[in-house]
């Protein structure tokens, strides 16, 4: 029982081992500044946390050949919650596929089993200009996409280019077993009872065989839930509705693919992709949490990168795997200090704020805290 009770990461005051995974690109500037953020909670708010550094990505095929290195997968196993910024560069473009650093990112996925990535789309009120839709569509938008992870077309076997009636032909293979559908249908009906308690399932069984069991499966779970209301909506009139009316949402649940394309639609919504933390998590709450923009290598090294979605992760992180739901909201609130007094990196700039580097930007987060 005690050994049980010591080894559960939810345990409040207990060492929290924490890998951090700068990646590529823009990856270890944005790092950085949520280190900063991490280093402050240690020494100030009696933030009881390890962090050890690996390479994953380019970076891991740089330093060890591969993009998921051994070492940083020993690692990322024995931790307790992993933050990382962000893999991908056109010098690994060419590659071959096994070698890419996108590769690093789904083998993360996979061996750590965390199926359940939570991508919120949430509009700052001090931000309601950087939208391209007109402020009433959007303002006070708080969506969350809850999408499928480690299975569907992502992982699906079997998968190869191969050759038929003397041409090339490629397929893929899109599948889900019932407790894999199961399993994410209880995530999103979860964080449902925590907000509007509204779940909106989104599919193709209008055309695909595998929908159909992901919406049978959805209603059965949804029977759990007598509390939460369940619609469905095909995927493609999802993006359209995304668009037109996006705060008739509040969870959106759906498979890998169709969840990499609408959660990357609804992080637009809100114009400031830079300001997005992500979650994905595991059955057990370990989880790793990433901001939602990738590498932009055109800025990387330049020091002009928004630091924000990556300590929204951090936050994201203490509340989801590390029991420390105070001082999640300690870091979001110091998020929107800093944005009330106008300090805004390139991304976000409007008239009238004041123009910071990624640098700067995190020193302010601190400062807020
Ligand atoms: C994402 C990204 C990844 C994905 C890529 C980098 C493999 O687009 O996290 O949305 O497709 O899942
Ligand atoms: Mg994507």
């Amino acid at each position: 029982m005690l050994i049980k009770d010591i080894s559960f990461n939810k345990v409040k005051n207990m060492t929290h081992n924490i890998a951090i995974l700068p990646g590529d690109g823009i990856g270890p500037e944005i790092i950085a500044e949520a280190v900063k953020v991490i280093e402050f909670l240690r020494q100030h708010a009696g933030f009881d946390a390890t962090m050890t550094t690996a390479p994953v990505g380019g970076a891991g095929y740089d330093a060890a050949g591969k993009p998921l290195p051994d070492d940083t997968l020993s690692l990322v196993k024995a931790c307790d919650a992993i933050l990382l910024g962000a893999v991908g560069g056109p010098q690994y473009e060419a590659l071959p596929r096994e070698m890419r650093p996108e590769r690093g990112l789904l083998g993360l996925r996979s061996e750590l089993a965390l199926f359940s990535n939570l991508r919120p789309a949430i509009l700052y009120p001090q931000l309601a200009d950087a939208s391209s839709l007109k402020p009433e569509i959007v303002a006070g938008l708080d969506i969350m996409i809850v999408r499928e992870l480690t299975g569907g077309i992502y992982f699906g076997q079997p998968r190869e280019i191969t050759e038929k009636d003397g041409e090339r032909y490629a397929y893929n293979t899109a599948g889900y077993k019932e407790s894999e559908i199961e399993r994410i249908g209880r995530s999103a009906f979860d964080i449902a009872m925590k907000r509007d308690k509204r779940v909106c399932s989104v599919d193709k069984a209008n055309v695909l065989e595998v929908s159909e069991l992901w919406r049978e499966v959805m209603e059965n779970v949804a029977k759990d839930y007598p509390e939460v209301e369940l619609s469905h909506m095909y995927v493609d009139n999802a993006a359209m509705q995304l668009v037109k009316w996006p705060k008739q949402f509040d969870v959106m649940v759906t498979s890998n693919l169709f969840g990499d394309v609408l959660s990357d639609c609804a992080a637009m919504l809100t114009g400031s992709i830079g300001m997005l933390p992500s979650a994905s998590l595991d059955a057990n709450g370990k989880g790793m949490y990433e901001p939602i923009h990738g590498s932009a290598p055109d800025i990387a090294g330049m020091g002009v990168a928004n630091p924000l979605a990556t300590i929204l992760s951090v936050a994201m992180m203490l509340r989801y795997s590390l029991n420390e739901e105070a001082l999640a909201q300690r870091i979001e609130a110091a998020v929107g200090k800093v944005l009330d007094q106008g300090l805004r990196t390139a991304d976000i700039m409007s008239d009238g704020c004041t123009e910071v580097n990624t640098m700067a930007m995190g020193d302010a987060v601190v400062a807020a805290l």
